[in-house]
């Protein structure tokens, strides 16, 4: 199975010019799966609540949606996209799983980072799993790879690949998710933004480095922390179904009797 990410920098609030870029990007790549960064199609540094509603959209029947899931078909390809969402009078930060044959899930934030509770609504969807055939592909955006939980919630429930869109600023994320891939037996794939944002008084830098993560830890594809950059690479999904770490069973052998968790 080829599995890659799209390290992108949108320009704010160029919602059909950035997706228009990713689209021509998936269609000259080669992959069965590709990632894209959280809010790939607005931007990230909002300044007021009209902004947000304005460019967030309807799952799946928004413009972003739409435009990836031709290309999906046309290209025979899944595609993880972060992106807002307008439902039912909230707004989330959501990332969308969409195929070949049509939208597949939908993954909605549960952990805000700083201002973005002033935009969105906490995700209310939980942590799910969806089996594409060729893997069970489980979705967490951004922040919650500092909630070892969220990871653990979609390991145990079977997922072989966690999709992580990403918009980070802080450089810790990727260390973190080499172990969550190790605790866990998953691989992941965090698809991080490049590039400045610089309004209303606030600037943010995007570190980059996104990164694929084997079962075992190690890293098959790192990007760079400051160029846009696409990468692809050949990964057998099964290697997420054997939870040992030489000879000791890593979800046999849990102490769920005592781990005090809520
Ligand atoms: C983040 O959750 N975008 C840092």
């Amino acid at each position: 199975m080829k599995i890659g990410f799209i390290q992108f920098h949108p320009e704010f609030g160029k919602k059909e010019k950035n997706v228009e870029k990713a689209v021509g990007i998936i269609r000259d790549i080669d992959a069965d799966l590709i990632v894209l960064p959280e809010l790939f199609n607005s931007g990230y540094l909002f300044t007021s609540a009209e902004e947000v509603e304005n460019i967030s959209e309807d799952v799946p029947s928004g413009y972003t949606t739409q435009s990836l899931l031709h290309v999906a078909k046309d290209t025979d390809t899944f595609i993880v996209a972060g992106l807002a969402e307008k439902a039912e009078g909230a707004r989330y930060n959501s990332a969308v799983l969409l195929g070949p044959e049509g939208f597949v899930g939908l993954y909605r934030k549960a952990h805000l980072f700083k201002d973005e509770v002033k935009w969105f609504e906490k995700g209310d969807t939980g942590f799910n799993v969806h089996d594409i055939g060729l893997a069970r592909i489980g979705m967490m955006i951004c922040f919650d790879w500092i909630f070892p939980e969220a990871a653990r919630t979609l390991a145990l429930k079977g997922a072989d690949i966690i999709c992580h869109p990403s918009n980070l600023m802080l450089p810790f994320c990727q260390k973190a998710m080499i172990t969550r891939s190790l605790e866990n037996g998953v691989f992941s794939l965090t698809c991080n933004r490049v590039g400045v944002e610089e309004r209303g008084g606030e600037r943010l830098e995007f570190t980059g480095l996104s990164q694929i993560v084997d079962p075992k830890g190690n890293v098959l594809a790192l990007a760079s922390e400051d160029e846009e950059g696409t990468q692809v690479v050949e990964i057998d999904p099964m290697e997420a179904r054997d939870k040992t770490v030489g000879i000791n069973k890593i979800f046999q052998e849990r102490r769920t009797d005592l781990y005090e968790l809520s």
